[in-house]
């Protein structure tokens, strides 16, 4: 499975992250791999109710209902159609680790799925205690990385992270940098079940290339 990270890069916003939606579930569907759009909070409604292919969104609070601005309720991304979120990313990181356990509890209350992010080993082992649906690491300084890739910087690391995650029984997803298919490849070879990406394909100029290129990770 393959996660796209929209982020906030103009590409992945309003209506050119629905055209990239539409382009990411035709790749998935022609390729039978997995692709998920991981879209900002306010793309949810209309991209999910366009795609025919799960939708997630990047972050949501550790909030209920009440006096709580500017924050992302659970309810309202799930209401939209999100079926799952991202926690913990490093460009959004929880203050302490019972934000994030608070946060995960809340999106598990209204039943989104759960993607929690660690910068390294510790971390990844610390978040599995949580039981989010996947836990993935991703070092922070490869992030954006165009050349080295966490598959070719960090082989030892993500072969660790799969010993982990094999003993805590949460599949593994890894990213940063990750721009070809033998980044893709590599990252499987190593006990991932998946990659999350991003500038690849949000800075390219046919994102459908390079989603045609990743998905050949997986033959
Ligand atoms: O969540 C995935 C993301 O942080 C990886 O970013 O640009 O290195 O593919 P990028």
């Amino acid at each position: 499975m393959i996660f796209v990270n929209f982020k906030t890069y103009e590409s992945g916003t309003g209506g050119k992250a629905l055209l990239l939606s539409k382009i990411i579930e035709e790749v998935s569907k022609e390729s039978g791999v997995k692709i998920i759009p991981v879209v900002q909070s306010s793309d949810i409604k209309e991209i999910a109710s366009t795609v025919s292919i799960e939708v997630w969104t990047q972050k949501i609070d550790p909030v209920e209902f009440g006096a709580h601005t500017g924050s992302i309720i659970p309810e309202a991304v799930f209401e939209d159609g999100a079926i799952g979120t991202f926690l913990n990313h490093s460009e959004n990181r929880f203050n302490d680790f019972e934000s994030l356990a608070k946060a995960h509890d809340r999106a598990k209350e209204v039943g989104l799925k759960t993607l929690i992010f660690a910068k390294d080993l510790e971390e990844l082992t610390k978040v599995s205690s949580l039981k989010p649906d996947y836990i993935s690491y991703e070092p922070p300084e490869l992030i954006g990385s165009t050349d080295i890739s966490v598959a070719t910087a960090k082989p030892e690391i993500i072969q660790k992270a799969s010993e982990i995650s094999k003993q805590v029984g949460i599949p593994l997803i890894v990213g940063a940098g990750v721009h070809s298919f033998q980044d893709v490849k590599k990252c499987l070879e190593l006990g991932a079940v998946g990659i999350a990406v991003a500038s690849d394909i949000m800075n390219a100029e046919d994102p459908r290339k390079e989603l045609l290129d990743l998905v050949e990770g997986y033959r």
